[in-house]
């Protein structure tokens, strides 16, 4: 078996039986191969779109869309990646058609340990000569948004649903899981060229926001010298993004309703109605039924924005994509800032995987990018990362541990999260200030 760089080399296992996946799967990592799994052609689709897949190794029959489809795609749309078919059910037909469509190779089930390496091998061999040197990217699938995790799938399939109806969407997430990269992604995927408008809600004032929103005529007020369009008139035929939707104030929930109702609106200091076609789409970050529940948001509103939601899911509970992230954005930065791509060690990636990430996305984006400015080595070890993943590092201790020292650990985990911020540890850890700073006070003293 060729043992030259299978670390670097990326297997996609498309297979409905887990069986199967599981056997080729311990197989090949036994071999140092990087494996991804999916159970369904449209799964192995989204992650082909995100990931540099080398080799595909698809099963012909599967419920909802077969494999021949895969293999037709892949051969269609991504060059040098080798493609393995493995079947269950030997009809000549079919291994034959796959090799018509693309397929390099077929192996019938079951197969030993051997006849998989063999296919493996010459598959590669195959596709190697001329492989390009790419990078992470994504397509259309994915609209540029990276990410392969079960939620990620079903946030893609709601924007491939919502792209082409003009209903309003609503996108919740925590600070910095990609909101407004959804946003854009709705607007652009059309392939029109229409106006998108982003507006930071929660930015404007009252006094001026009627005039932003919708514009005002020449003499409207003292000041108004000419007539000016505003947001809504300037994103007709495209989209409006209304951000930070839960900072609005009461005064402009109730004009944004308006517009939301009659699709018109005047301009101020003008007493005819104006008609615009704007596709609206909202974001917040913070609950809106809690405010609505509050009196702090429309109820009304709420029920006219929550048509289509978009639920992100925070980066903790993404799985793989934290790796998948970190070696998409190591290449991104490595090639803006002109310096050599570093790599994360499995010990510090491990502490990647298993932090809160209460900044998201962004937050692991903005680490990438001071590491890779600051971090003279090849690779990222645990020391180079900031204080509150090194904690994290070391969870898998085992049981033989005294509660105290669990305790101070997972203290100190939650005061690096929240940056050393003493209220809101202390909120997250359910005490008040004053227990948490003699738990804080105890922990130094022994660590002296
Ligand atoms: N899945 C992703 N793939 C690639 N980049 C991402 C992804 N999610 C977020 N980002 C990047 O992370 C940063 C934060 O994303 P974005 O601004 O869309 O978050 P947000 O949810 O609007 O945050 P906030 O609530 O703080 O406004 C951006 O630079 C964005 O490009
Ligand atoms: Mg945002």
């Amino acid at each position: 078996m060729n043992k030259l760089n299978n670390s670097n080399t990326n297997v996609l296992v498309v297979d409905d039986s887990i069986e199967t996946i599981e056997l080729i799967k311990r197989n090949l990592e036994a071999a140092s191969f990087r494996i991804y799994i999916a159970h369904q052609v449209q799964s192995a689709i989204a992650i082909l779109s995100s990931v540099n897949i080398d080799l595909v190794i698809t099963d012909l029959k599967m419920p909802e869309q077969n494999g021949m489809q895969l293999v037709r795609h892949v051969s269609e749309n991504f060059k040098h990646v080798g493609i393995l078919v493995i079947t269950g059910f030997p009809s000549i037909e079919g291994a034959v058609n796959s090799i018509k469509v693309g397929a390099e190779e077929y192996l019938v089930k079951p197969f030993t340990e051997d006849e998989l390496f063999n296919s493996v091998e010459r598959v590669l061999n195959k596709t190697f000569t001329g492989r390009k040197n790419r990078n992470t990217t994504a397509d259309a699938n994915t609209f540029g948004i990276i990410g392969t995790s079960e939620p990620m799938l079903n946030v893609f399939q709601t924007i491939s649903k919502a792209k082409s109806t003009n209903a309003t969407v609503l996108i919740t997430g925590e600070s910095g899981t990609g909101k407004e990269l959804v946003a854009r992604a709705l607007h652009y995927s059309s392939g029109v060229q229409t106006p998108f408008v982003p507006i930071n809600c929660g930015g404007i004032p009252d006094t001026l926001l009627e005039s932003e929103l919708f514009g005002h005529v020449k003499g409207a007020y003292t000041g108004a010298n000419e007539t000016r369009a505003g947001f809504f008139q300037t994103a007709d035929g495209g989209t409006i993004f209304l951000d930070e939707i839960g900072n609005t104030s009461l005064a402009m929930q109730a004009k944004l309703l308006r517009v939301l109702q009659d699709k018109e609106f005047y301009m101020v200091g003008s007493k005819k109605p104006e008609k615009v076609n704007v596709r609206i789409v909202a974001a917040t970050n913070v609950d809106l039924m809690e405010l609505v529940k509050k009196g702090l948001f429309r109820e009304d509103l709420y029920y006219r924005l929550f048509i289509i939601n978009i639920q992100l899911p925070p980066l903790r509970q993404r799985g793989d994509d934290v790796e998948i992230l970190t070696s998409y954005f190591l290449s991104k930065y490595a090639k803006e800032l002109g310096k050599k791509e570093i790599r994360f060690t499995d010990k510090a990636m491990k502490a990647l995987k298993v932090y809160d990430w209460p900044g998201n996305v962004r937050e692991l984006q903005n680490l990438i990018y001071r590491l890779t400015i600051l971090v003279e080595d090849d690779f990222i070890d645990i020391p180079d990362l900031p204080e509150a993943f090194r904690y994290s590092a070391y969870q898998d201790r085992g049981t033989d541990r005294p509660l105290v020292e669990i305790e101070h650990e997972y203290i100190m985990k939650v005061l690096g999260t929240h940056r050393n911020n003493i209220s809101r540890t202390a909120r997250t850890l359910g005490i008040d200030r004053k227990t948490l700073r003699e738990k804080i006070k105890r922990i130094r003293g022994n660590s002296n």
